[in-house]
């Protein structure tokens, strides 16, 4: 796949907010601070498409990217921050969950994992929490030029042991400029495996 194009489409709280058309969603989740925003910047080659943080759980709302004029990417609100509020937090999960609940337009989700937390609470509740909604999940580790490439490898084994993956995790660094073609491959497999025969 090439990105020809991408551009903020809007954001939305519920519903009434979401895209109108029937073009398919890509959604990309995690735990808070795990590099979500970076690593969409960095599938789409833009640097600040997305605002990145240095304060974590700042991105509240779901946040809708129009992709060459074909499909959404969809930057979920990154949860588990243990900052937040509770009341903020029902919120969040609430509009979380009626986004997967209420749209049929997501093909699949990326779920990135940190490299570095290969046994999180969060990261297995929130895969657990996900999976029930039965889109196809794809799970991404981020950050991998944290580690040497072994030493990462290692660890997303771990990871994918862990939560009970099929395949390990694939090795992304959005500051390294490391697996985009794979992810993006496999976005294309979404997209591909969606469309009506
Ligand atoms: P929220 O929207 O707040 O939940 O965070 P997010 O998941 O969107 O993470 P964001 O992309 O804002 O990045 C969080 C922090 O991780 C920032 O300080 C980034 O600089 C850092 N970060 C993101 N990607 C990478 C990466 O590939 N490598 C390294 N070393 N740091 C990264
Ligand atoms: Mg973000």
């Amino acid at each position: 796949m090439q990105i020809k194009s991408a551009i903020f489409y809007k954001s939305a709280q519920d519903a009434k907010g979401y895209p109108q058309d029937a073009l398919p969603h890509i959604a990309v989740a995690g735990r808070s601070n795990v590099g979500k925003s970076s690593l969409l910047n960095f599938l789409v080659q833009r640097k600040n498409l997305v605002k990145t943080s240095q304060m974590p759980g700042k991105t509240k709302l779901i946040n809708f990217f129009l992709i060459n004029d074909a499909f959404y990417l969809v930057d979920i609100p990154g949860f588990g921050y243990a900052k937040t509020g509770r009341e903020i937090k029902r919120e969040m999960e609430e509009a979380i969950e009626g986004y997967f609940k209420s749209c049929k337009s997501v093909v699949g989700l990326l779920y990135l994992v940190d490299i570095r937390m290969t046994n999180s609470p969060v990261d297995r509740d929130g895969i657990k929490w996900l999976s029930d909604f039965e889109i196809p999940i794809l799970v991404l580790a981020t950050k991998v030029d944290k580690f040497g490439k072994e030493k990462s490898r290692m660890e997303a084994k771990k990871i994918a042991a862990e939560y009970d993956l099929p395949e390990a995790p694939i090795l992304t660094s959005a500051d390294k400029k490391m697996g985009r073609d794979e992810v993006l491959e496999q976005m294309q497999i979404l997209l591909d495996s969606a469309k009506p025969v």
